[in-house]
């Protein structure tokens, strides 16, 4: 008997600890599964839950891969989001537009945000934050542009669940589009950034604005990079851009073929604009007008380019404010897209532009300009361009934008630059908070 009994409990102990071992099994699959495929912003609402469970229609193992990717890096949803989004794209003025900005926490993007909300137009900004350069100079501006009125969702272009989400929120009648991977020498280390952002983003963008009813116009950043290694100078739109130096310069052109199709496939409104060599307050840490004034407050040398037999490198340095006049020149006078839902119903506008300021300044002027406003010398180290990206010259021909809308540049380098030292040093102050 009690051999009997002694069988009997083992025999029950060894299926009921096999039947807990399965048990515990299957709770930790599902936790890893939970783990992998769970979106933080599929938490945030029961919306956008049923925004990212159904995946997005693209098909192509690229656009899965985009998908998955983006989900690590977004965070939205919940009726607090979807409010703090429909108010600040609230229109406040008659004959306002609606405008998504995209790179809104970027340095264009900054400044093109708070002039369009001043104005009274409705703005709501998305920025992915990356770490290209400081994401606190990228909190910091979003920090003012909140106290501007303009929501920055944070979130990837390249995330279509996110998009289409925003634009079942808010019917936009206008796209900035300025998010991107930007720096023409950190395309050497990081390829695939200029893919990601530039090429695979700006068209899960157009997907969703070519689909989108009412259709908006777009107006998007290229560059003057696409010029690459032309000679002629003034670069005017006319001219071949199928000589690039760097992949950046690639990434922009194949942006201008891009809007080329979606302009004929399907009626978007369309407007590229070349920028270039953009400075200012609240500018990009990697720019050499911005380095330059760190280095030479911290007494570091910084290398002056020359090209092939001493030849000047020289820029066509375009600031800020007039930056922002070009872009509220071209969403102005954008035409409205002609398609809905995807389909086209009319020719709609194609159009690009110069945004320069038509007075090329060589680099070692630039730097005298610096040494003068920060009072103090600079440690010049004069070597050869390095083949890294770099062009010897950009000089801008600005009379198609002049033209279409009154596009006019007023501010000089020594104007510009002394307003973005007063800056910087208001920001750093004097001396060596920008190593962050
Ligand atoms: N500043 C210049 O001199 C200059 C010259 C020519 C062209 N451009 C173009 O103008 C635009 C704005 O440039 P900027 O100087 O303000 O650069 P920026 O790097 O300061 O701004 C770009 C912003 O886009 C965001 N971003 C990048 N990839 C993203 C993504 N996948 N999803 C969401 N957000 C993303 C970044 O976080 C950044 O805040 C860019 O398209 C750039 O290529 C700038």
């Amino acid at each position: 008997m009690v051999h009997n009994n002694n069988n009997r409990f083992r025999f029950f102990f060894h299926y009921s600890s096999l039947a807990k071992l399965t048990f515990w099994s299957f709770v930790f699959l599902a936790l890893i599964l939970v783990f992998f495929f769970k979106s933080p912003s599929s938490s945030s609402s029961s919306s956008s839950r049923v925004m990212t469970s159904s995946r997005p229609s693209m098909t192509s193992s690229l656009a899965s891969d985009l998908y998955r990717r983006s989900l690590k890096t977004s965070s939205w949803g919940g009726p607090t989001w979807e409010k703090r989004v429909k108010s600040s794209a609230r229109i406040r003025t008659r004959n306002g537009f609606c405008v998504l900005v995209t790179g809104a926490s970027g340095f264009v993007g900054t400044h093109v945000s708070v002039a369009l909300k001043r104005r009274g137009d409705g703005v709501l900004g998305l920025d992915n934050f990356n770490d290209y350069y400081e994401p606190s100079l990228k909190r910091a501006r979003q920090a003012l542009l909140e106290r501007s009125g303009v929501y920055v969702v944070e979130g990837d272009i390249n995330d279509v669940a996110l998009l289409k989400k925003l634009f079942e929120l808010v019917s936009f009648s206008h796209v900035m589009h300025l998010a991107a991977q930007a720096g023409v020498r950190y395309a050497m280390q990081n390829p695939s950034s200029y893919i990601h952002s530039n090429i695979a983003g700006f068209v899960s963008l157009l997907e969703i604005c070519k689909n989108a009813n009412p259709q908006p116009a777009i107006v998007w950043a290229s560059s003057s990079s696409v010029y690459g290694l032309n000679t002629k100078v003034p670069f005017s739109e006319k001219d071949r851009t199928d000589q690039p130096a760097s992949l950046y310069a690639a990434t922009k052109k194949a942006g201008e073929e891009i809007a080329h199709t979606y302009n004929h496939i399907y009626g978007l409104s369309l407007t590229g604009l070349r920028f270039f060599t953009v400075y200012g307050p609240w500018g990009r840490p990697d720019m050499a007008y911005f380095f330059f004034t760190k280095d030479i407050l911290k007494g570091k040398p910084i290398p002056i380019f020359e090209g092939a037999n001493h030849g000047t490198v020289a820029r066509d340095f375009t600031y800020i404010d007039d930056i922002v006049k070009g872009c509220l020149g071209a969403l102005d006078t954008a035409e409205k897209s002609t398609g809905s839902g995807g389909k086209k119903r009319g020719p709609a506008q194609l159009r690009v532009f110069n945004l320069g300021n038509t007075s090329p300044v060589p680099v070692s002027d630039l730097v005298s300009i610096l040494e003068r406003l920060l009072k103090v010398k600079a440690k010049r180290m004069v070597m050869k361009l390095p083949r890294n990206g770099d062009v010897q010259f950009t000089h801008a021909n600005i009379s198609l934008a002049k033209r279409e809308f009154g596009y006019k540049p007023t501010t000089d380098l020594q104007t510009g630059l002394k307003k973005f030292v007063r800056w910087y040093v208001s920001y750093y102050g004097s001396s060596k908070k920008s190593d962050q």
